[in-house]
């Protein structure tokens, strides 16, 4: 017998090709009974993807596959989800659970788009494209304990996800984990540019502050995540960690940068919020 189409990713550009790879490897494909990929036009990746695991990508669901749908998980750029979202709530059954990573969509507006079913909001970050995401969802009020279930089970493939219950916890979830990525990459920037001036060879000093991140990275996430014990363990009074930590944490130095930071990005993701 021919395997029913179950599940949906609609839009595979970075965020839906990293849920689609760590749905693949955690064997949830086989445990949902199909995958079904809806982009117009698709990456190299998202074909190669698609051709390695015999997984279909079609421009557009046909109602025949749509009428199967448990689950469709929404990954297009977000002024898209109306456009996109009208044209799919014609033609979904109303049961099926509909995940939408669109940053600043609330679930208000996915319940104006798709109307009354089971609605989650969730916010994910790239690190998913290597298992190793942070998310944090929401899910709407006529979600039950079966799709919050299902979400769970399909956002944590790529790494941690919780479930949180106040919608407006995602703006500040934005700004520190959607956001972060970003961050740490200027972090890695800026370290290898302070290199260069000290008189390092750039491509060295390169190397260095991506070792440094990434190898720092993997140590707090091994000593159970508590930095500022790591941060004192390799401070020693009077040594050179020392003085530049008397520049980083001195008044206006990075703790309040970051301060500034997150909190412009929290309000950015309220006010996306606001307009949709
Ligand atoms: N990237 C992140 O770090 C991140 C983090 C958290 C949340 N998100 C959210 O994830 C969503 C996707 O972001 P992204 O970075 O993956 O964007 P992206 O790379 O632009 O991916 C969106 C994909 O959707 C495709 N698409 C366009 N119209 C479509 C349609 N009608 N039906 C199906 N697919 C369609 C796009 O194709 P074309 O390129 O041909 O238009 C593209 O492949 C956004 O809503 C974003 O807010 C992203």
């Amino acid at each position: 017998m021919v395997r029913k189409p179950r599940l949906a990713l609609i839009g595979a550009g970075h965020m839906g090709l990293a849920l689609a790879k760590s749905w693949i490897q955690h064997g949830l494909i086989a445990k949902q009974g199909w995958l079904i990929i809806v982009d117009p036009n698709p990456s190299e990746a998202a074909q190669k993807l698609a051709d390695e695991h015999k997984i279909a990508i079609v421009p557009a669901l046909a109602d025949d596959q749509s009428a199967l749908l448990e689950t469709l998980v929404l990954a297009v750029k977000p002024k898209l989800i109306p456009e996109v979202g009208q044209a799919l709530a014609q033609i979904l059954p109303v049961t099926t659970l509909i995940i939408s990573v669109a940053a600043g969509i609330t679930l208000n507006r996915l319940g104006g788009v798709f109307g009354t079913r089971p609605l989650v909001r969730a916010m994910p970050n790239m690190p998913a494209a290597i298992g190793r995401g942070a998310t944090v969802f929401v899910a709407g009020p006529g979600t039950d304990e079966n799709a919050r279930a299902q979400a769970q089970a399909l956002l944590s493939a790529s790494g941690m996800a919780e479930e949180v219950h106040e919608e407006k916890t995602l703006d500040a979830v934005t700004a520190v984990s959607g956001s972060g990525p970003a961050y740490v990459f200027l972090l890695a920037e800026a370290l290898a540019v302070a290199g260069v001036a000290e008189g390092l060879d750039p491509a060295l000093a390169r190397r260095l502050a991506c070792e440094t991140v990434a190898g720092a990275g993997e140590l707090l996430r091994q000593r159970g995540c508590d930095p500022a014990v790591l941060r004192a363990e390799v401070t020693s009074p009077g040594g050179t960690t020392a003085a530049a930590m008397d520049v980083l944490m001195g008044s206006g130095g990075f703790a309040e940068m970051m301060r500034r930071a997150v909190n412009s990005a929290a309000r950015r993701s309220s006010q996306l919020g606001a307009q949709s």
